[in-house]
Parts: structure tokens; sequence; C-alpha cells
């Protein structure tokens, strides 16, 4: 298995953040909880399963990060974290179906326990669910980014599936993927704590740009972990890019920089998919520097968040946002 230089203080990290956010992170939790609630029981079971299995929450930090930073009143920033972790785990219960994934933080994924149907449609109880607590909070500008925020994670993901198997994927394809599936909700998250706070369009558009490269540098590592990292550490099998024939970085750096033998093994990688050369393959990751070069990548993103941040003035929830850059980087879970 293929060695990237670990950071060990992931859950210290979390926990530090956690610990700031004190109070808002429970009235989160609480309002996740209380906002689940079905008279079918199939979506009780099945939602509960997944939220209660834990995750580590980073996107409604985010939120209340932001708002925060921005010295945000009243309640809504509760509301909309929650919003936000509603369409994540929606997120993830399609993705699995569709990665056809048997682990998820570090328990069986709900489309190994209970199908890929009922996975797809708790999916979208959740996404929907998401909807009715908005549509509370009555703001139309909310209402216009969140919109358009899960119809872009949707062309994310319909993009990603018609990349699969291509081995003639280009990095920008690759970056366009990623920038959709999954920076662009890191990127509301962090635009509504402005929002939220009344902010000046500067400071509304430096939260939005943050969110949006920490997102790229989050999936970038997402993506080196999947040949990198341990189930343990990630709750997450490795291989199933692969297995997938999803032509992430690492594989992509290979095709351009390794020999003609190299490039024709990736290449038949992704063309067929499956776990057999998951070894073949990690070894010409390592011999062409794929790894280093995808985290060299997420590191650049990292900068250019922390960077974003300028206009913001001092404060513990900014220097945490600073934090959430470099653990996006360095995490190994
Ligand atoms: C997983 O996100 C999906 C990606 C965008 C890579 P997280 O790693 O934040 O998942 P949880 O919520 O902590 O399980
Ligand atoms: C992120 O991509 C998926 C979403 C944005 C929903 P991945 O497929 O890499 O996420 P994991 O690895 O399954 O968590
Ligand atoms: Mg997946
Ligand atoms: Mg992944």
């Amino acid at each position: 298995m293929l060695k990237l230089v670990k950071n060990q203080s992931d859950a210290l990290f979390i926990d530090s953040v956690q610990q700031l956010l004190l109070e808002d992170m429970e009235a989160v939790n609480t309002l996740i909880h209380s906002s689940l609630h079905s008279d079918v029981a199939l979506i009780n079971q099945l939602s509960n399963y997944i939220i209660n299995s834990g995750g580590k929450r980073l996107r409604p930090m985010l939120v209340l990060l932001a708002a925060n930073a921005c010295a945000c009143k009243g309640s809504q920033h509760i509301n909309l974290a929650a919003v936000i972790e509603f369409i994540h785990t929606a997120t993830l219960l399609h993705d699995d179906v569709v990665d056809a994934s048997q682990l998820r933080r570090g328990n069986m994924t709900a489309n190994a326990l209970w199908g890929n149907e009922a996975s797809i449609l708790v999916g979208d109880f959740l996404y929907s669910r998401a909807f009715e607590m908005m549509v509370a909070a009555n703001d139309m500008r909310i209402m216009e980014i969140m919109s358009h925020t899960t119809n872009t994670i949707a062309e994310g993901e319909v993009l990603q599936l018609l990349n699969c198997h291509d081995a003639e994927t280009t990095e920008s394809r690759y970056l366009d993927v990623i920038s959709r599936k999954t920076a662009r909700l890191f990127e509301a998250a962090a635009q509504i704590g402005a929002v939220l706070s009344g902010q000046p369009e500067p400071v509304e558009n430096a939260l939005a740009s943050y969110g949006l490269h920490l997102g790229i540098a989050f999936q970038l590592i997402d993506d080196v972990l999947d040949y990198s990292a341990s189930p343990e550490d990630t709750g997450k099998n490795v291989g199933d890019d692969l297995a997938e024939g999803k032509p992430t970085l690492p594989l992509i750096h290979a095709i351009h920089t390794g020999t003609p033998g190299q490039a024709k093994l990736i290449r038949k990688a992704i063309e067929n998919g499956g776990h057999d050369n998951m070894q073949d393959v990690c070894a010409v990751i390592e011999s062409t520097g794929g790894i280093p070069y995808t985290a060299k990548a997420a590191q650049r993103e990292a900068d250019l968040a922390i960077e974003a941040l300028n206009p913001l003035p001092e404060s513990a929830y900014k220097e945490a946002l600073y934090g959430l850059a470099e653990f996006s980087v360095n995490r190994s879970c």
C-alpha cells in the first residue's frame, strides 16, 4: 500500500474545533436528530443509521466557523449547518450506490445493508427534508445558493460518471468534476455564514472562495487516500476509485509522466476497473510520484483558501478556518 506522510493529530484538530463551537455544534446535532423523523419506519432506520455512524461533520463546522467569524447573530446558522449536513449525507447515500461501496464511516454502507433502492430513496428523503428546513428560514438568497449548489453537485456526479473508464480524461476535466461534486458544497457552507451575517460582498466572496479552494484540496486528498490510507483511518475501503475505473489525479499524472508501459497499464486499469491490478497500479503511482504530485496540488489550493481569508477580521474562528485548510491537506481520515 502506498504511504503518505501523515499528520497524527487529525482527531485532536477536529476536537479542538468542536470545543470552540461547542454550544453551536450541540444545537446542530440536536436539530439533526430531531429533523430526521418520519412515520415511515425504514426512513427512520436507515437515516438514523447513517447519521449516527458519525462522520467528521466538517461542513456544518464550516457554516458555524464562517458565521462566527462574521459575528453572526440569531440561530439561522444552526439551521443551515444541519441543512448542509443533510445534503452531504444524501450525496453519500447516492454516491455509495453509484460507486458500489461497501464501507462508510467504519460501518457497512446503507446500500450493502438495505439495497440500492432504499439508499437512493432515503437519500431523496434527506435532500427534500433539507429543503423543507431551508424554506422555513424564508431567505430567498440562501435558497438561491442552495438550489444552485445541489444542482451543481448532481452535474458533478453525472460528469464523473461520463469520465469513468475513460483513460483520456484530462486534469482539467477531473478538476471540473471535483469542483462541482465536492467543492461547491464547501463553497456554499462558507458563503452562507457570511450571507446570514449580512456581510458586504467582498467578505461574502472571500468566504465563498475559501470554501471552494478548501473543497478542492479536500477532494484531491480524498483521492490520494483511496490509494494510500487504511480503512481503519478513513472508515472506507481503499481501491474503490480504481474498481469503478475513476480517472483521479494520481492516475492521470501516471499516464502523462510514466513510461509507455506504465501508461498502458494505467489506461487498461481505468478502462477495465476492478480490484485485481491494485498492486501494479500502486507501484506505478509510486514510481511516477502521483501521491506527492496530488498532495502538492492540494497544498496549492489550501494556500489559496488561506489567502482568500484576508478580508476577515482576526479571531479564533478565522484561526480555525486556517487550521481546517491545513487539515484538509494533511489529514489521514
Ligand atoms: C466524504 O466526505 C465525501 C467527500 C467529499 C470526499 P467526508 O470525508 O467529509 O465524510 P464524513 O462526513 O466525514 O463521513
Ligand atoms: C465524493 O467523491 C462524493 C460526493 C461528493 C458525494 P468520492 O466517491 O471520492 O467520496 P467517497 O470516497 O466515496 O467518500
Ligand atoms: Mg464514493
Ligand atoms: Mg473517495
